[in-house]
């Protein structure tokens, strides 16, 4: 299928040059983490503080993402493989934009975070993981949905009767039943400094 596409690699302008320009390293932060775990919130939270910092990042997120480009999947377990594989995709093209792209999906096995990170680019990609109970994430239940998974309206839902397994060895691990948004956040924001060197 592939035989008459041309992809072009070795463009005028480089990465590096666009990441000169914005005064950064680019990279894909990806937050992993059960629904209602906070990652959709640290990332927004994040992307506030880095461009306040001067830095230029985009957040990507799981139901806006849903909404758009993955609008005909489900959660099947081909179909968050093809979710994670689109957006993966889609990041590469950011981080190699020179954007810092946060990342914020369940993409709940590691099989799936083992193809987003081999499509990114291992030295590219950033895991998070974003750990908070089964028990607290249930209680917060911002959308409902957990509730509604209990009563049986959904099926296949994350932690309930589809599995998540937790990174074995992140970069970094958020515990967001112990910790404030805001202290979340600016660990994550340390660490990118100190470690990543953004
Ligand atoms: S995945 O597994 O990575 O493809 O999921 P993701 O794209 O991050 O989408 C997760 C959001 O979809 C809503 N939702 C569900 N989540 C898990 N399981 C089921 N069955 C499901 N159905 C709908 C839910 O709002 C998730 O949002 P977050 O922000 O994680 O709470």
């Amino acid at each position: 299928m592939a035989e008459n596409i041309h992809p072009i690699f070795d463009r005028l302008l480089t990465r590096a040059e666009r990441e000169q320009r914005l005064g950064q390293n680019s990279k894909v932060i990806w937050l992993t983490g059960l629904s209602g775990s906070g990652k959709s919130t640290i990332a927004q939270q994040l992307e506030q503080l880095l461009f306040s910092e001067g830095y230029f990042a985009q957040v990507l997120d799981g139901d806006n993402i849903r909404m758009g480009i993955s609008n005909n999947l489900g959660f099947s377990v081909e179909d968050r493989e093809e979710n994670i594989r689109r957006i993966a995709e889609v990041a590469k093209l950011y981080v190699h934009s020179g954007v810092i792209t946060l990342a914020s999906f369940i993409s709940p096995t590691r099989a799936i975070r083992e193809m987003a990170k081999n499509i990114i680019g291992p030295e590219d990609f950033v895991e998070i993981y974003i750990n908070a109970p089964l028990e607290v994430c249930e209680q917060r239940d911002v959308k409902g949905l957990y509730a509604k998974a209990r009563r049986g309206e959904i099926k296949g839902f994350t932690g309930i009767d589809s599995p998540y397994e937790a990174p074995e060895n992140p970069a970094l691990e958020i515990r967001t039943a112990e910790m404030s948004l805001e202290d979340s956040t600016r660990s994550i924001y340390d660490y990118l400094k100190t470690q990543i060197s953004l």
